[in-house]
């Protein structure tokens, strides 16, 4: 199959969005730029469709997608009951990086909700993802756009590498905003949990519809607590290296990774290294990668998949970085970084 790529860097193309979403209309696959990451659109109501999402990104098929919808009044179609705080909780964030999850009306097809009876619903800030939702039929089922067990995508080439040849379209909107997934509230139990963190964080959700709990299996990544998210159970974001998170006092952080990277060098192999701007006059060894400026979180989460995706392209068969405890996403990015590293941690 030949993927055709529409360039909308500089903004929505009427006619390239018709295009696109008579792909969607007639049970194809597009890529798509939203605030987050890359999604791999295809007609959320269609389970052949949905189907086909699967076997492009190799992804098991208990793991369910989200749905995307551009409007509010498409809601009542696909779920049985909004509870009033979600409501409030789409008013305050929708459009936006914000998943919600509601019991599923029998509109959806199983195989969209991995077999569930609950549906995740999101609503993107983006005008490219709008546009063509709108222009898809309205329910567009969208993972990430990465092969399973690769980083998120990022940039439209991220989603070339993985999917060129296997789907029908990219929509190269240019880099995204925030560069990490969505925050996952459910909706569907007692109480609103967090499925899975990011951008609005449990600060954000608690001053909106008060008390909001973590999902166990975040808190103890540990425990043998299953994730009630089922895409969260899985090692994500694997890089090919060796990728281990050194902790601490700054200073002391530094003067670890230098020396590892050292200690590496001296073994004839260089290390790869991940550093905030800041940082960058203390270390002397080892390959530097920049991933943002501490003062700046939206650089950090914007540029971390990217950075992944990079080591995986060199020979580097360990990485040391820093970690990234930032006010408002420090969890976020610490959870996909965390994974990344199947929770090695040095501590100084
Ligand atoms: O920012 C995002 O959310 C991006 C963009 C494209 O919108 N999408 C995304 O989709 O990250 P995906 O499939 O990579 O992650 C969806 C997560 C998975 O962990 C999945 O298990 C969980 O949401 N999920 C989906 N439906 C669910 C449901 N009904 N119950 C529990 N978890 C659900
Ligand atoms: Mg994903």
């Amino acid at each position: 199959m030949k993927t055709v790529i529409e360039d909308m860097r500089q903004g929505l193309q009427e006619e390239g969005i018709k295009r696109a979403g008579e792909v969607i209309k007639r049970g194809g696959l597009v890529a798509f730029p939203t605030e987050t990451v890359y999604g791999l659109g295809a007609n959320a109501l269609d389970p052949e469709a949905s189907e086909k999402i699967y076997s492009a990104k190799g992804r098991p098929s208990d793991n369910p997608l989200i749905v995307h919808i551009a409007d509010w009044e498409k809601l009542n179609f696909i779920v049985r009951d909004v509870p009033e705080a979600a409501r409030r909780l789409g008013e305050a964030f929708w459009p936006g990086p914000l998943t919600m999850i509601f019991r599923r009306k029998e509109t959806v097809p199983l195989t969209t909700t991995g077999g569930l009876d609950t549906v995740a619903v999101r609503m993107p800030d983006h005008p490219v993802a709008l546009g063509l939702i709108r222009a898809g039929g309205g329910y567009i089922a969208a993972p990430s756009a990465n092969t399973s067990g690769r980083p998120s995508p990022t940039k439209a080439s991220h989603v070339l590498e993985d999917m060129d040849g296997i789907i029908d379209m990219i929509i190269d909107g240019g880099d995204v905003g925030i560069g990490l997934e969505s925050t996952i509230v459910d909706f569907t139990e007692e109480m609103p949990v967090i499925l899975r963190p990011g951008y609005i964080n449990q600060n954000m959700i608690q001053e909106v519809i008060g008390e909001v709990r973590m999902d166990q299996a975040l808190i103890d990544e540990h425990s043998s607590v299953r994730p009630k998210a089922p895409g969260m159970k899985y090692r994500h974001y694997a890089p090919k290296a060796q990728l281990y998170i050194v902790e601490g006092a700054e200073e002391e952080v530094r003067q670890k990774i230098d020396a590892l990277a050292e200690q590496e060098e001296r073994r004839g192999r260089r290390a790869g290294v991940i550093v905030t701007e800041e940082s960058v006059p203390f270390y002397h060894h080892g390959i530097l990668k920049v991933i943002g400026s501490r003062g700046d979180e939206l650089s950090i989460s914007r540029h971390l998949f990217g950075i992944l995706r990079e080591f995986d392209e060199m020979d580097v068969q360990v990485i040391y970085s820093e970690a990234f405890h930032t006010p408002q996403m420090g969890q976020a990015i610490m959870n996909r970084l965390l994974k990344a590293a199947g929770h090695q941690i040095i501590k100084t």
